[in-house]
């Protein structure tokens, strides 16, 4: 190897990297479209349940790379859902059977198996997504590990899903409040969820930045409007759903990047635009 090419090495070392980064996020994201193409619904919930994950995170104080791994838990936890297995279960308007009920149990390892092909390269998603129903107590499921047992993304991952849960109508519950949703974390306290996270999310700070999230997604739900008001804004949720940012580019609007995908640079939001949108 000639002294050019020595000296030209850790340039293309750092290019090679960036570039092995780029394809991960976009295969990421593409995963994430492919949950959006196949269930609007689940791909809104996981993204309002990584915007909380995202705030618990940076305030139990994660590294960058440790905030990644709960991001991308967050964003795949329910991507077992999305199995034809059970796809008609979850959408289907009747009541759930005991039977259909322990079907959806199995959407963890479903997901898990689904994000196989990436443990060599995510080991922590592929655990965190197995684990996002275990229990602090051992009482969850699939494998009733608890404690600190539990990956912390999973832990946290639970909590920010119990939140969305609480405060998004589901077919046989109403919406309730952010304030609710804070009272159901008190009382699994040290037997649903990890003690620490939950005083964690008590702290002032924290839980005001989660409301102020609550916010976001109550007022793009519409829930204070009239009932047909209302279903018009639940048809376009996923226009006032929060966006990832994936490394490689900035964050936008998700509605926004589908419509300038399929109708071209029209959609594009101005910066003037993009700036309102995300103070709400
Ligand atoms: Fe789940």
């Amino acid at each position: 190897m000639g002294l050019a090419d020595e000296a030209g090495q850790p340039g293309r070392d750092a290019r090679d990297r960036r570039r092995a980064e780029r394809l991960a996020a976009a295969m990421f994201e593409t995963l994430l479209n492919a949950i959006d193409a196949t269930d609007a619904q689940t791909g809104a919930h996981v993204r309002r349940v990584a915007r909380y994950a995202l705030i618990i995170a940076d305030a139990a104080d994660l590294s960058p790379r440790e905030r990644h791994v709960v991001e991308r838990v967050a964003l795949f936890h329910d991507i077992g859902k999305i199995h034809e297995a059970l796809f008609d279960l979850i959408h289907d308007r009747a009541r759930l059977t005991p039977t259909e009920r322990k079907a959806i149990t199995t959407h963890p390892r479903r997901g898990a198996a689904v994000l196989a092909p990436l443990a060599a390269f995510y080991p922590e998603l592929q655990r965190g997504v197995l684990s996002h129903h275990e229990r602090w107590d051992g009482r969850g499921y699939p494998r009733r590990i608890g404690g600190p047992s539990i990956p912390l993304a999973a832990r946290i991952v639970t909590i920010a899903d119990t939140i969305d849960a609480i405060t998004v109508a589901r077919r046989y519950s109403t919406a309730r409040s952010f304030d609710a949703s804070l009272r159901a974390l008190q009382e699994g306290r040290g037997t649903q969820f990890d003690p620490e996270l939950v005083d964690l999310v008590g702290l002032p700070p924290v839980a005001a930045a989660l409301r102020l999230a609550w916010r976001d997604s109550t007022r793009a739900r519409g829930r204070h409007q009239r009932p047909a008001e209302r279903r018009n804004a639940e048809r376009t949720v996923a226009r006032w759903t929060p966006d990832v940012t994936f490394r490689w580019r900035p964050g936008v609007w998700h509605q926004e990047a589908v419509e300038r995908a399929l109708h071209g640079a029209r959609a594009h939001p101005t910066p003037g635009r993009r700036r309102r949108r995300r103070r709400r």
